[in-house]
C-alpha cells in the first residue's frame, strides 16, 4: 500500500505549447529533394517532430523563466555570474570557470591553446565539434573507446568506456610530449550516447597523472551519466546525482560543458580548469573571442537559466522520467524488430541503419538514406551520425574510409515531447522497416571538408 506507483512519469505539468503541423507526404517528398537530402536544410516548420538534437531544444522550467526576467542586463559582474558560479562549484567543483557561448567555442579556447601542429588528443569517442576544433588546430583527434563501442547489439553496462590499456600504449607510442590533453566525453554520444563508470574515469586519470597530461571531460550529458552510474555501478546506488559528479570531476583537470543539454538552456556553455597559469591563458582567449569572463558572448539572462537548470538536471525524479521515456521508446522499436543500439543511451535512440538498410553500401550513405526517408514518411527529422558525419577521404588516395557504424540518431529534446509523441515516430519507423527493401541509397555530391554532414547535399542513386 505504501509503495510509489511503478513507472516515472513526467515530474511537470505542461504550462504552454506550440503548435505543431505534419504537411501531406507529396509535400514532405518535394521539401526533402529541396534540401539535397539532407533534414540541416529543413525548414523546422516544415518538420512534424524534431529529434534532430537533444542540444538547445530543451522546454525550460517556470523558475528559469522567472529568473530571466528578475536578473539584470549588465556588462560585468552580474548577480546571474555568481550564481552560476556557485552552481558549478557544488556541482561540478573546478577552480576556475569562464562561461561561453555553447559547448565547440569552450573546445576552440581550449584546443586552440594547447594543440600545436602534430598534437594527439584521445578520447574515449570525440564528438564532431571537438573532432573538427583538434583538426582545425592541426592536430590529431584519437578515439580509443572500448571495443564493444562498436557492437551495436552488445549489453553492457559502460560500453562508453575509454580503453584504458590502448590509451597506455597509445601515450608511449607517440610520447606525452606530443599529447596536450586526454578527453573523456560523458555519455559518449557518438556511440549511441553510452554511459562511462567513475571506475574508468578514475584509471583513465591515473594514466593521464603518470604522463603528466591535463585530463578533461567533455561535461555535455554528465548527469544523464551520473544517473546510469547510480543505476548500474556497484556502490552508487545511495549516491546523490550530485555526489556521483562531484567524485566523477574530482578525477579532472577540467572539463568542457555545452549548457545547451544539461543547463537545459537553448544556449550557453562553460570552460572549466584547474591550473591558474593554463586558466589565465583561456580567460584571456574568451576575452578576445567571447567576450569579457562574466558574460562569455551570453546575455545575462542565460547565465541565469544555466544556474537554474544545472539544479533541475540533478534532480533524480527528473532523471528517473527521463531514462524511463527514452526506454519506452526503444522498446516499442526493439519488439518490432528494428535494429537500435543496446542498451539505449542516456539522450537518445540510435537506429543501426547499417542492419536496417543491409542492402545499401557505407558508400551510398544508408543512415543519411533512412534519415531522409523517415522524414518523407513521418514528417520525422533524425539525423546521421553514420559516413556523412564521420566519413574520411583520405588526402593521398582521393579514397573514401566510411564510419565504422551507421547510425541514426533520434535525440530526444528535454521536457519537450510526450510518450505519445514517441509512439508516433517508433510507429511511422516499423512501417518504414517492414518495406525497407525498397529505400535506395545516395550520392554525395557536396561536402566541404570539416562538419561536413552540416551542408552536404546528396542526389539519389539510381
Ligand atoms: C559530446 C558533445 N560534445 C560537444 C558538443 C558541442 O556542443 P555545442 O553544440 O553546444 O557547441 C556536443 C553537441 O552536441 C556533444 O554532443
Amino acid at each position: 500500500m505504501d509503495e510509489d506507483p511503478p513507472c516515472h512519469p513526467e515530474p511537470f505539468k505542461i504550462k504552454m505549447i506550440e503548435r505543431i503541423h505534419l504537411h501531406p507526404r507529396e509535400k514532405r517528398k518535394e521539401l526533402i529533394e529541396k534540401s539535397g537530402y539532407n533534414v540541416f536544410k529543413l525548414k523546422s516548420e516544415d518538420v512534424f517532430i524534431d529529434l534532430l538534437t537533444d542540444s538547445g531544444t530543451s522546454a525550460m522550467s517556470d523558475s528559469q523563466w522567472a529568473g530571466m526576467l528578475e536578473t539584470s542586463q549588465v556588462y560585468a559582474g552580474s548577480p546571474s555570474y555568481y550564481a552560476l558560479e556557485k552552481a558549478m562549484k557544488d556541482i561540478f567543483g573546478f577552480k576556475h570557470y569562464v562561461p561561453v557561448h555553447q559547448g565547440r567555442a569552450a573546445e576552440n579556447i581550449l584546443f586552440s591553446t594547447v594543440v600545436k601542429e602534430g598534437s594527439y588528443v584521445p578520447n574515449n569517442m570525440h564528438f564532431d565539434t571537438t573532432e573538427a576544433n583538434i583538426l582545425r588546430n592541426k592536430g590529431t583527434p584519437v578515439n580509443l573507446a572500448v571495443e564493444e563501442a562498436y557492437d551495436t547489439a552488445k549489453l553492457a553496462p559502460f560500453k562508453g568506456n575509454m580503453d584504458v590499456s590502448k590509451l597506455e600504449k597509445f601515450i608511449r607510442e607517440k610520447t606525452p610530449a606530443k599529447i596536450p590533453v586526454i578527453m573523456v566525453t560523458v555519455t559518449n554520444n557518438s556511440a549511441g550516447g553510452q554511459p562511462v563508470s567513475v571506475k574508468n574515469i578514475r584509471e583513465t586519470s591515473i594514466v593521464a597523472k603518470r604522463y603528466g597530461i591535463p585530463f578533461f571531460i567533455d561535461a555535455c550529458r554528465f548527469a544523464e551519466n551520473s544517473y546510469f552510474i547510480k543505476r548500474r555501478e556497484e556502490g552508487y546506488e545511495n549516491h546523490s546525482l550530485k555526489e556521483i559528479a562531484n567524485e566523477v570531476f574530482s578525477y579532472a583537470d577540467g572539463c568542457t560543458f555545452s549548457g545547451k543539454k544539461e543547463a537545459l538552456t537553448n544556449i550557453g556553455g562553460m570552460l572549466c580548469a584547474n591550473d591558474d597559469e593554463l586558466f589565465k591563458e583561456l580567460n584571456n582567449l574568451t576575452i578576445v573571442i567571447e567576450g569579457f569572463t562574466t558574460y562569455g558572448g551570453l546575455a545575462c539572462r542565460e547565465l541565469e537559466a544555466m544556474a537554474r537548470g544545472l539544479y533541475e538536471v540533478i534532480d533524480e525524479e527528473y532523471q528517473a522520467y527521463r531514462h524511463r521515456q527514452i526506454e519506452y521508446f526503444a522498446g516499442l522499436l526493439r519488439k518490432s524488430g528494428v535494429p537500435i543500439v543496446e542498451p539505449p543511451g542516456g539522450h537518445a535512440v540510435f537506429v543501426d541503419a547499417g542492419k536496417f538498410l543491409p542492402h545499401i553500401q557505407a558508400e551510398q550513405f544508408p543512415a543519411q538514406a533512412l534519415t531522409a526517408q523517415l522524414y518523407v514518411e513521418s514528417g520525422v527529422r533524425a539525423v546521421e551520425i553514420g559516413s556523412s558525419c564521420f566519413g574520411k577521404t583520405d588526402e593521398k588516395t582521393g579514397e573514401f574510409i566510411p564510419a565504422r557504424m551507421e547510425l541514426m540518431r533520434l535525440a530526444i529534446p528535454r521536457r519537450t515531447y510526450t510518450d505519445n509523441h514517441l509512439r508516433y515516430v517508433a510507429e511511422s519507423l516499423i512501417c518504414l522497416y517492414k518495406k525497407r527493401g525498397q529505400i535506395k541509397g545516395l550520392r554525395r555530391v557536396y561536402a566541404p571538408k570539416l562538419l561536413s554532414h552540416f551542408t552536404a547535399k546528396f542526389e539519389p542513386v539510381g
